[in-house]
């Protein structure tokens, strides 16, 4: 395509473009975001989400467990993980929590070790917390236990 010819296709899609929006615009139909806000407003969190206070049944074998806790004030960058503090295998008797299962412990070679794997350093890359939020687009998810 010559250049001439790209830069006149550029600004036909251009001007097609800003007269849909006008249409759009003087049809009434306002712009805004899944949950219904304007797409220039912020969406409070506290509305959406909220905590459960018991640990959930997983939704498929393979799935990360949701975290049935608050995780605001725990600290995980590249030297502090304040979350091993009570999942890492030494700490979580004495704290009541779960231990991590022996694949945190597992390095990409499938080597064994005693320190949490880098692989699973970030723990919120996995694990989320609960929220009970209303879904964004209806769905019929349905557990493979439910199946
Ligand atoms: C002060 C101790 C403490 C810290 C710090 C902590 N947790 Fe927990 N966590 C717990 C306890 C206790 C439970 C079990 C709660 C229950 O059984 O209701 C739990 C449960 C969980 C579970 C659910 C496990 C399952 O099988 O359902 C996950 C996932 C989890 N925590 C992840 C995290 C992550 C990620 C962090 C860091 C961001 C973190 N936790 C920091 C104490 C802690
Ligand atoms: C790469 C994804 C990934 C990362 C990163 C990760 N996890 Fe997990 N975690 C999982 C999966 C998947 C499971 C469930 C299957 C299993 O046990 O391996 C799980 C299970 C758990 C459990 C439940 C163990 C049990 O036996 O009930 C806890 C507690 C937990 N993780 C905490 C953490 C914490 C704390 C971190 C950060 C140090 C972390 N995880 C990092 C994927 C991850």
């Amino acid at each position: 395509m010559s250049k001439h010819v790209l830069t006149s296709t550029i600004a036909a899609v251009t001007l097609l473009a800003l007269a849909g929006l006008a249409v759009a615009q003087s049809a009434g139909i306002p712009l805004q975001s899944l949950r219904g806000a304007g797409v220039d407003e912020q969406v409070a969190v506290q509305d959406n989400f909220r905590l459960d206070e018991k640990r959930f049944v997983r939704s498929y074998r393979q799935q990360p467990p949701l975290v049935p806790h608050s995780i605001d004030q725990y600290q995980i960058d590249l030297s502090a993980n304040q979350c091993l503090g009570c999942h890492d295998w030494a700490n979580a008797g004495n704290r009541g929590a779960p231990t991590l299962s022996m694949t945190h412990y597992l390095d990409r070679d499938n080597n064994q070790l005693d320190r949490v794997s880098g692989t699973r350093w970030f723990c919120n890359q996995c694990h989320v917390p609960q929220a009970d939020a209303p879904e964004l687009i209806g769905n019929t998810f349905q557990s493979s236990s439910e199946r």
